[in-house]
């Protein structure tokens, strides 16, 4: 394909009223990704030259994700919601420069992968003129259905016009269209709205063709490569056959995943060697998890890096911005955030390290927390190597501890201490002889007055 021209249209201008959201369609989420990233991703995988992206009006939002995602697309809006064929000519002057190829792509059909777009830019090659993505849905509602006539594809007919017959045909079409360069607009520019919405459908393309005797021709996929997402129903069934597809690909990596099923992934989730996920894990966007690194079950990762051989959780949170170096130990109920976690550091309890540093080998100790907000302002706490936080210190930041330091349980520490000190910041404990005896005393006598404060 390398020798052809390719231009590939993103069509993402539509309201996506049946997901009853105040989001586009295009930014909900599967994996962890918006639906328009995939598609964008897939489309960059298959070796397009060029990219044109078709957002409605006001879709600033939608605009910024996709220009985040391909700085190099163009982008068009379609100013009135007319229909598919509509859509794409909102693109006419990028199909008027005369690519050999272009791709028409829905940007609500996420799973579609760049193998399946080559295929279709095959069939172009072979001298079709019109491809056709089709497959056979396990239930055709809402799909518009490939009709033939003698094996050849006679036309589409979407659902709201098919007849009783025409409904029970089960090959449907999965919104993906592949146009010679050459004749595109010749077919694109005679598709008109006479139909029950009004709109203009895309998928008359193939009867136009056929009319020219122009070669038009179905490739059929599996459902999983073109489930089109209309509903948040449909949006849950996709992120479940690509969750499937994620932890396939990780074992097959070599992860283990003891419990498949229970441990869900990000579309750029990376592992390294011999890693090991637990049951019940959630790998948000953006984590890195080194070899030989374990993640205990209930752990929620977001945004984070694990270094090799670290051992993460039970029930630990890592929010956007933590990096666990090497053989580091963050254990149950700890949360980190925008902080260092140096090699062989630990905080194996019940901890809040945010705005930080935990220099190699410290120990950070079970109830102890970094106070980074004061309400107004975020605040960072340094803390050097081989230091020792004592359990429920809270250290307000700013502040830093330095090399070898102690921080002596309970304490509050509100100034730095320097390296190799011992820091107690805590009132001394009062011992009153005798005075839980005489409390009990008092109930047992069954008068009221408890003894005055001494
Ligand atoms: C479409 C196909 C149907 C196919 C199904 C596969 C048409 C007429 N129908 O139906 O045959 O089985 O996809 O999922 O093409 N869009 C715009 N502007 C518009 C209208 C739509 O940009 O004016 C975009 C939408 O954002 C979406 C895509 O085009 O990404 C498809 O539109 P949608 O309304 O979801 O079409 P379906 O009814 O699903
Ligand atoms: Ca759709």
């Amino acid at each position: 394909m390398a020798d052809r021209s390719c231009l590939a249209i993103v069509l993402a201008a539509g309201e996506g009223t049946r997901m009853r959201s105040q989001r586009p369609k295009a930014l909900h989420e599967i994996a962890g990704r918006s639906l328009i990233a995939h598609v964008l991703e897939a489309v960059r995988s298959a070796g397009v030259t060029s990219t044109a992206i078709v957002v409605g009006p006001g879709a600033e939002a939608v605009t910024a994700e996709a220009r985040r995602v391909l700085p190099g697309a163009e982008i068009f809006v379609q100013s009135e919601r007319r229909g598919t064929a509509h859509a794409v000519l909102a693109a006419k002057s990028a199909i008027a420069r005369g690519p050999d190829d272009v791709l028409i792509v829905y940007g609500d059909t996420p799973l579609i992968r760049p193998q399946t777009l080559g295929r279709m830019r095959e069939a172009l090659a072979k001298g079709a003129a019109l491809v056709v993505l089709g497959f056979r849905a396990q239930d055709p509602t809402g799909y518009g259905r490939l009709v033939q006539e003698g094996g050849e594809l006679a036309s589409i007919r979407e659902e709201l016009e098919a007849s009783a017959p025409e409904r029970a045909i089960g090959l449907c079409n999965g919104g993906l269209m592949a146009f010679a360069g050459k004749t595109a607009l010749a077919i694109l520019e005679r598709i008109g709205n006479d139909n029950r919405k009004g709109e203009f459908y895309l998928t008359d393309a193939v009867a136009i063709a056929r009319a020219r005797k122009l070669k038009a021709v179905v490739i059929e996929t599996e459902e999983d490569d073109v489930r089109g997402i209309n509903t948040k129903a449909q949006l849950a069934e996709t992120e479940a056959v690509l969750q499937q597809r994620l932890r396939k690909a990780a074992m097959e990596a070599g992860v283990t995943l003891v419990a498949p099923e229970t441990v869900f992934l990000s579309a750029d989730t990376r592992f390294g060697r011999d890693v090991v996920i637990e049951p019940f894990v959630v790998l948000g966007p953006g984590v890195t998890i080194e070899d030989n690194a374990v993640i205990r079950s209930f752990s929620h990762l977001d945004q984070a890096h694990v270094g090799k051989g670290a051992l993460v959780g039970p029930y630990a949170r890592l929010r956007p911005g933590t990096r666990l170096g090497e053989d580091v130990h963050i254990g149950n109920f700890v949360e980190i955030k925008e902080a260092v976690i140096e090699d062989g550091a630990k905080a194996n309890h019940l901890a809040y390290i945010g705005d930080a540093r935990l220099g190699a080998g410290s120990n950070f100790g079970a109830g102890a927390i970094v106070c980074n907000y004061d309400g107004v302002a975020k605040h960072r706490t340094d803390i050097g190597k081989a230091a020792f936080i004592g359990s429920n210190a809270a250290l307000v930041a700013p502040v830093r501890i330095g090399d070898g330091a102690y921080v002596a349980t309970g304490s509050v520490v509100t100034q730095d201490v320097p390296p190799d000190a011992l820091a107690i910041a805590r009132s001394r404990q009062v011992v009153k002889e005798n005075r839980a005896a005489r409390l009990r005393a008092v109930k047992a006598a069954g008068t009221k007055k408890t003894p005055a404060a001494e």
